[in-house]
């Protein structure tokens, strides 16, 4: 595996390493439910090119911008042993050099759901997944169904801008228990991963009764501490709720019986 660190280490390598260029962007803290996209990615493209980048602007000042898990010497040993050909580390600087002045807004995709709770969030990530795209120049970039509205929020920039890329969502990896994989699940307790657990479950059931107000009851006595939304959109199921200081999101599919 090659480490690029800027937009020129990646011009250089892409063309010691040619064919369709497949890519994962990732803020690291790996777990499995990045491999699976590492995994299609692998099936879609030549050439895999995975980016790690804690993306400060998707962050309000008071989130977990600071505690985020970082361990670049274990996720680069997963990404080497998962056949990844390229790792793309840029700096702040890389991405936001001084003078950066092409900020880009989210759009339709954006509205609601988790931009009623954190407002700067996709804003951040169009123009973090922007400038990860002018860098890499994927042919194709594969995001987490996890994230279904990130999802929504990327296919929508991609359209609008106009860029020749192909969007390949990735379904949701999950625990023994269901539980959507993700790095900020190494915040919770024992107590508290028991919780976090029965997202899934309340979803899947409120998929089938569509009884929102019933889910939010449900997981407040399961012991969450807050639910920020419980809503339907894009034939799907989507949930955002708090384990103590740990905000989990999830979604499952509607399949109408
Ligand atoms: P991050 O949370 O590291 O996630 C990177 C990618 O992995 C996203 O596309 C996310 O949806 C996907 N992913 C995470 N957990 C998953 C799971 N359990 N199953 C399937 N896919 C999963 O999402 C981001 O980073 C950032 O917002 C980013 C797009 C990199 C922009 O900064």
């Amino acid at each position: 595996m090659q480490i690029a660190k800027t937009f020129d280490d990646i011009n250089s390598l892409k063309k010691e390493n040619p064919g369709r260029i497949a890519f994962v962007p990732t803020m690291g803290a790996l777990h499995k439910g990045h491999l699976s996209l590492i995994q299609l990615a692998k099936n879609h493209g030549d050439q895999v090119i995975v980016s790690i980048f804690v993306n400060p602007t998707q962050f309000a000042p008071n989130e977990d911008f600071d505690s985020y898990p970082r361990d670049i010497e274990k996720d680069a040993k997963m990404l080497s042993s998962e056949g990844v050909n390229i790792l793309f580390i840029p700096t702040n600087e890389v991405i936001y050099p001084n003078g950066y002045n092409s900020e880009i807004k989210a759009k339709e995709a954006a509205k609601g759901l988790e931009t009623d709770f954190r407002p700067h969030f996709f804003d951040g990530v169009v123009n973090v997944v922007n400038r990860l795209f002018s860098a890499v120049k994927p042919d194709i970039a594969i995001f987490g169904e996890k994230d279904f509205q990130q999802l929504q929020v990327i296919r929508e920039m991609v359209e609008t801008l106009n860029l020749p890329i192909e969007i390949i969502g990735a379904p949701i990896a999950r625990d023994e228990y269901g539980l959507a994989l993700s790095s900020r699940n190494t915040y919770l307790s024992k107590d508290e991963l028991k919780i976090a657990r029965t997202l899934n479950v309340v979803l899947r059931n409120t998929a089938i009764t569509k009884d929102y107000e019933t889910a939010k009851s449900r997981l407040l006595s399961n012991g969450f501490d807050k639910v920020d939304y419980i809503k339907q959109r894009w034939g799907r199921v989507l949930g955002a709720a708090w384990v103590g200081g740990t905000r989990l999101i999830d979604n499952v599919e509607i399949t109408d019986f």
